[in-house]
């Protein structure tokens, strides 16, 4: 029998997350952003769901191939454009559309040669200082590409750096008004943070959200998801393969991290840091046994961490151990970004860094 974890992706809630975008965004067209292979989750695992979007958007060409292969004749847009120029034959080839950032890229498709005029979105850097032209630029770049042969259309776009916090999104905005005010074209400006926190103010022909489509909330602690009235779109889940009673004084894995301070029981689950499950989790990190919240003990190993049980006077050998999403037993929710909190990273990361030796399922009554 093989291990029992196992990491379970939900369509239902991929559906449900989608409809509460284009809830939020009437107007705009949706890119699902499925750059890093669906942020953990699998295009191929996701694709059935999210294909109700109007287009994809990723960066690695390969995964563009992968999205073709599925049978998607929509747009798909590669947010950071073209590595080096032979890219743009497969451009041509699969209909990619892609972004424009630097000068070196509008070289590259001058001397391209292809039937297929491509479509293009000139990138300008709003203050995240990643990837694009500055606002004084914007102009001559845009004036470089439209008079391309290579180029069909050329559209907008550029990236929040602050759409989540207090900083908020008003300087960017009036940065990419003030370069594009007379430049034509679609514009394409909001993540999830700004769909869902400022969907007024950033409205535009597309939006780009990623990590609410998986239910992630973009703005944790801030808001949670269920503020957002997102689903979580994946379960990590295990069992107890040990149970251990500890008296008073007793210690727990790795550096006896962790000493009983009165008798207790532990639960010794089958998930660990080569699972993908986060080694620096500290003492306290939420997790669910039998869909009952409880939290990790000691220091988290390769292949085990360790699980109070005392909240769950029933866990036995086998129980059910959610390490983040939902409890098949209870339905109980743990979301990803509270286990991503005390780790100190977000749940983008832990979706990310799930382990290829972990198996995964999808759920098939599509809840
Ligand atoms: C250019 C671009 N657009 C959209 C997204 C989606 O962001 P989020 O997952 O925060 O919605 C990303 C992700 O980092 C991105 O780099």
């Amino acid at each position: 029998m093989p291990r029992p974890i196992l990491c379970t992706i939900h369509p239902g809630a991929l559906r449900h997350n989608l409809e509460r975008v284009r809830r939020a965004v009437r107007e705009s067209r949706v890119w699902a952003v499925v750059k890093a292979n669906a942020y953990g989750h699998g295009i191929e695992r996701v694709y059935d769901a999210l294909r109700g979007a109007d287009g994809f958007a990723l960066l690695d060409l390969a995964e563009a191939e992968r999205v073709r292969a599925l049978g998607w004749r929509g747009p798909i847009l590669l947010l950071e454009g073209v590595f080096e120029p032979r890219d743009l034959e497969l451009c041509s080839r699969l209909a990619l559309w892609h972004a424009v950032h630097c000068d070196e890229q509008i070289d590259w498709l001058a001397a391209h040669k292809t039937q297929q005029p491509h479509r293009v979105f000139l990138k300008m850097n709003s203050g995240m200082n990643r990837l694009g032209f500055a606002p004084a630029r914007m102009r001559a770049a845009w004036t470089r590409l439209a008079a391309l042969p290579q180029v069909e259309e050329v559209s907008l776009m550029m990236h929040f750096s602050d759409a989540d916090g207090p900083r908020g999104i008003d300087a960017a905005m009036a940065a990419f008004d003030e370069a594009t005010r007379e430049l034509p074209g679609e514009r394409s400006l909001a993540n999830s943070a700004a769909v869902l926190r400022h969907a007024e103010a950033t409205r535009a022909d597309w939006v780009r959200p990623g990590i609410v489509l998986y239910g992630g909330s973009p703005d944790h602690p801030e808001h949670d998801a269920a503020h957002w009235q997102l689903q979580p779109t994946m379960t990590l889940a295990t069992r107890l393969i040990g149970v251990q009673a500890l008296d008073a004084g007793d210690t727990v894995g790795y550096g006896s991290r962790f000493t009983a301070e009165a008798p207790m029981r532990i639960g010794v689950a089958a998930a660990g840091y080569a699972d993908g499950y986060p080694r620096h989790a500290p003492t306290g990190t939420p997790v669910l046994v039998n869909g009952v919240r409880t939290r990790v003990v000691g220091r988290v190993s390769m292949d085990m961490l360790a699980v109070d049980l005392d909240p769950v006077p029933g866990a036995a050998l086998g129980s059910e151990v959610v390490l983040w999403g939902r409890s098949a037993g209870t339905g109980a929710v743990l979301p990803i970004d509270e286990v991503a909190q005390p780790c100190g990273t977000i749940g983008y990361e832990l979706m990310c860094a799930v382990a290829p030796r972990v198996p995964f399922s999808v759920e098939d009554n599509g809840g």
